[in-house]
């Protein structure tokens, strides 16, 4: 392995050790052509954990952070669509639910273009793949250059931001839509919990949980969340997984995954550029959607955005880190970037109070501080947060929640999350994305202004 110091070493001891700590994760975590999440409890390839553990992996070698992008990018579906698991068929397949055998992506979704020699999941996760793109290009654009890795990857993140503003544009509006709550990537949020009441759970006798041989019961998805989740993704394989407006019974409108889309194609128009293609498109579609999702999820009496139910039609009011995420967005309006801030600041986010951000609510009925997407801090929307407070001149605030993660991650053995008012691990450890944007972090000091025209989030 090249591994290449593209960053200033850190300068404390504490931090040298913190570094040392992250990086060992993510060799071990490594598996030859991508970075397990975790090896008991996810033992494959995961989307969005790839594009954040490449963020992480360019500060230790930018060819495997390239190639990790690579690997997940050459799974893609000819329709466009990212796969949210790539399977290693090494694994064995009860090593983890659904399995390849559950999926039949090479059969089922043959028709919707899944590749015939690789098995994938049938559904997606949030569009972080072309920022995490740019970003590896940017911790060595000669090698990158050299490599021609932006190159190859322009198409494929085209077709998949195609897929997501084309096919996935259920609601009509323009924004994409997810189908299934492990798409958002916050599967338990209680976002989808009304939502999902419309879903008959699987039998549970039909299928095993895998999860809860690495995991504790009360910090994972409750059974009755799991026969959802299963029926959904069952009937989605039995439809070819095909998609149209009206045939989904999950259907929602992300603030998160959307404002991750507008980050993207910002990524995307520059990767446009840097490679010759017409940044044109890719700079359109980020106004547009800026302006849509203002539009479709904005809700001025909570002061932040909100999860749309295209299945009920309305804005469903509850509320998620995941409508703060949009501060990751160049070019709000100020009285929407005024509202966010406070929004953090207040009692149900308590930014500044609380070490990181809980994933909902701390005042919600549904609150609960260890499971999974329900409350619990988790590291990458924690990292999401700080670069839009960054981006809209909030760098002390910025600056405290960096540190507060570093400790975190540190002390907690990169847990998977953890508890959001004590820092305490939760979930698995040796975590990959912790331990990658850990890396991030600490190669960004994380105080100063964004240089020239560069959106924040992007440099
Ligand atoms: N997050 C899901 C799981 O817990 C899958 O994406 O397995």
């Amino acid at each position: 392995m090249t591994t290449l110091l593209t960053t200033p070493v850190p300068t404390t001891a504490g931090d040298l050790t913190l570094r040392h700590g992250a990086a060992r994760v993510l060799l071990n975590n490594w598996t030859g052509n991508s970075t397990v999440p975790s090896h008991g409890l996810y033992p494959h390839q995961w989307s969005w954990d790839s594009a954040f553990i490449a963020i992480g992996l360019r500060h230790l070698s930018v060819r495997r952070a390239q190639r990790e992008l690579e690997t997940l990018m050459g799974a893609q579906w000819s329709d466009g669509r990212v796969p949210h698991i790539v399977f290693n068929p090494a694994v064995p397949l009860d090593a983890y639910f659904p399995s390849p055998d559950f999926w039949r992506s090479s059969r089922d979704g043959a028709r919707a273009g899944a590749p015939a020699g690789t098995e994938t999941s049938g559904i997606v996760q949030p569009p972080v793949h072309a920022l995490a793109a740019w970003l590896v290009h940017l911790a060595d654009p000669e090698e990158s250059r050299h490599r021609g890795f932006l190159s190859r990857m322009y198409g494929r993140l085209a077709a998949w931001h195609d897929y997501l503003t084309g096919s996935r544009n259920l609601g009509g509006g323009g924004l994409t839509a997810m189908v299934h709550p492990w798409e958002p990537g916050m599967d338990n949020s209680p976002c989808w919990d009304g939502p999902l009441k419309r879903v008959e759970p699987a039998t549970p006798s039909s299928y095993r949980r895998a999860d809860l041989d690495h995991g504790q019961p009360s910090e994972r998805p409750t059974d009755l969340d799991y026969g959802r989740y299963v029926r959904l993704a069952a009937d989605y394989r039995d439809r070819g997984y095909t998609d149209a407006s009206g045939q989904h019974a999950f259907a929602v409108e992300d603030p998160c995954v959307n404002a991750l889309l507008i980050v993207s194609e910002h990524a995307l128009a520059r990767i446009a550029k840097e490679t010759g293609e017409n940044p044109k498109l890719h700079q359109e579609r980020a106004a547009h959607l800026t302006d849509v999702l203002v539009q479709r999820l904005w809700s001025p009496t909570d002061g932040m955005f909100l999860c749309r139910d295209l299945v009920g039609g309305e804005l469903i009011a509850k509320r998620s880190l995941a409508g703060l995420i949009p501060l990751i967005v160049p070019g709000l309006p100020r009285h929407v970037v005024d509202a966010l801030l406070d929004t953090a600041a207040g009692s149900s986010f308590r930014l500044g109070e609380v070490p990181m951000a809980p994933s909902y609510d701390l005042t919600g009925r549904a609150f609960d501080p260890s499971r999974y997407w329900r409350g619990p801090a988790w590291f990458n929307t924690n990292w999401l947060l700080q670069r839009g407070l960054r981006q809209y001149g909030q760098h002390s605030a910025a600056g405290r929640l960096r540190s507060a993660m570093l400790t975190a991650a540190g002390a907690s053995g990169f847990a998977e999350y953890v508890d959001p008012f004590t820092a305490q691990a939760r979930g698995t450890q040796s975590f990959s994305w912790t331990a990658a944007l850990t890396l991030d972090l600490l190669a960004d000091v994380g105080t100063a202004p964004s240089p020239g025209p560069t959106p924040g989030a992007l440099a």
